[in-house]
């Protein structure tokens, strides 16, 4: 009898994961893979611009959860969750990345002894203060199947406990996906036409992203923040496409004035074709982000990271990455050198080549095949 994995989807950076794994899927004779959508994110910038631009199948089931607190997001999600699963009757339920929705799904399942697999296990930024990184170390601690997009994360999870056995180095399908979709990105003097002078970002410009907690939740650190980029857009101009909590919070902290001037813009968030485009063709992108990371390596683009650490240490060891925090003269430092030396150039990591989806679903193909299960 065919197999059924049920795969699960919540927030934005899951998109572009699960876009090639159900593609893989899709050509895999042995395995049935059904979509289920948390509706964590929901906003059609948030959501449906990627379902279609990525080609992801329309979700079998939407557990249309929406936006709450941590605990009420992922108590909704348990709760949603539970009878789809007692209907479904998947032989195992795929997880990807590290939000609220990964590891709410991830505790149903295992409790139902229905075997987790988690795709991007084992990235650690050791910062518990992240609600990301405990959403990591729990849903890894309860996974049956583990893959890694870098060598680092099985160093991690030796150390947690995890049997080695369960974890498949296979590369990052978030790549996979950048690469697919690279030739068709939108290009920048499209996506940046209604900008008060479009003009300004035909050269050299920078691409901004902030939506951690730690950065934009206290309105001081915002503010500081915002106030050492502006100085930055005066030598060199910053596309700004912000993130809906982000977007409420400079609202709400009055700090518009600093992000509507002709060199500094806030935009609405991106179509993932628009971004990619965006990010190609950038001097400098400035995020603290993880996808964002990664992809920068990839697009061979110089990435200042501003946190105080990476789970991705690959970006910064290959990659284009580099890790300068959120103090005022360390970024305007860290932008001043790329500018003077171009930065990083970087090399692409091992297995970043395209093929992880593939790779993840010919194991998973095997496992589900094999008549005892590890
Ligand atoms: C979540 C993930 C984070 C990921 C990010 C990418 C967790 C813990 N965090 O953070 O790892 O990097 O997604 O975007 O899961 N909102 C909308 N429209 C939407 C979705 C959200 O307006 O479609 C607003 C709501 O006001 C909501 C807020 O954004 O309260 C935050 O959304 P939430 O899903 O709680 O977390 P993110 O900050 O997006």
């Amino acid at each position: 009898m065919k197999k059924k994995i049920l795969c699960v989807v919540g927030a934005r950076p899951n998109f572009m994961k699960i876009a090639p794994i159900m593609a893989a899927f899709h050509e895999c004779a042995g395995v049935t893979a059904r979509l289920l959508h948390t509706g964590q994110h929901y906003d059609a910038a948030m959501k449906q611009s990627f379902f279609d631009q990525l080609g992801i199948p329309e979700p079998d089931i939407d557990l249309g959860v929406g936006s709450g607190s941590h605990a009420l997001q992922t108590a909704e999600i348990m709760r949603r969750f539970e009878p789809v699963l007692d209907d479904e009757r998947p032989d195992a339920v795929l997880v990807v990345g590290d939000v609220n929705s990964t590891i709410a799904c991830a505790l149903v399942a295992v409790k139902k002894n229905i075997p987790v697999i988690h795709v991007e296990a084992g990235l650690r930024s050791n910062d518990r203060a992240m609600p990301e990184e405990i959403n990591r170390v729990l849903t890894d601690q309860i996974s049956e199947m583990l893959f890694i997009t870098e060598r680092s994360a099985l160093e991690n999870l030796r150390r947690e406990g995890i049997a080695e056995q369960r974890v498949h180095f296979v590369g990052n399908v978030m790549i996979d996906t950048l690469l697919n979709h690279r030739d068709r990105a939108v290009p920048p003097h499209i996506t940046l036409k209604q900008a008060p002078r479009p003009e300004l970002y035909q050269g050299d410009y920078a691409v901004l992203t902030l939506h951690r907690p730690s950065n934009v939740d206290d309105v001081n650190i915002l503010r500081r923040l915002l106030e050492c980029l502006a100085k930055v857009s005066e030598n060199l101009p910053i596309v700004f496409p912000v993130h809906p909590r982000t977007k409420a919070r400079i609202e709400s902290a009055q700090l518009l004035p600093l992000v509507q001037t002709d060199r500094f813009i806030l935009i609405p968030p991106l179509s993932y074709l628009e971004m990619l485009g965006l990010m190609a063709k950038a001097k400098i992108v400035l995020t603290d982000s993880g996808g964002i990371q990664e992809e920068t390596t990839s697009l061979g683009v110089p990435c200042i990271t501003l946190r105080e650490n990476t789970e991705r240490p690959i970006t910064v060891e290959q990659g284009t990455n580099t890790i300068v925090g959120t103090d005022p003269q360390r970024i305007r430092t860290a932008v001043d050198d790329i500018l003077r030396s171009g930065g990083k150039a970087g090399r692409m990591p091992e297995l970043w080549d395209g093929k992880s989806a593939a790779r993840i679903v010919a194991i998973i193909a095997d496992w589900l095949a094999a008549p005892v299960k590890s």
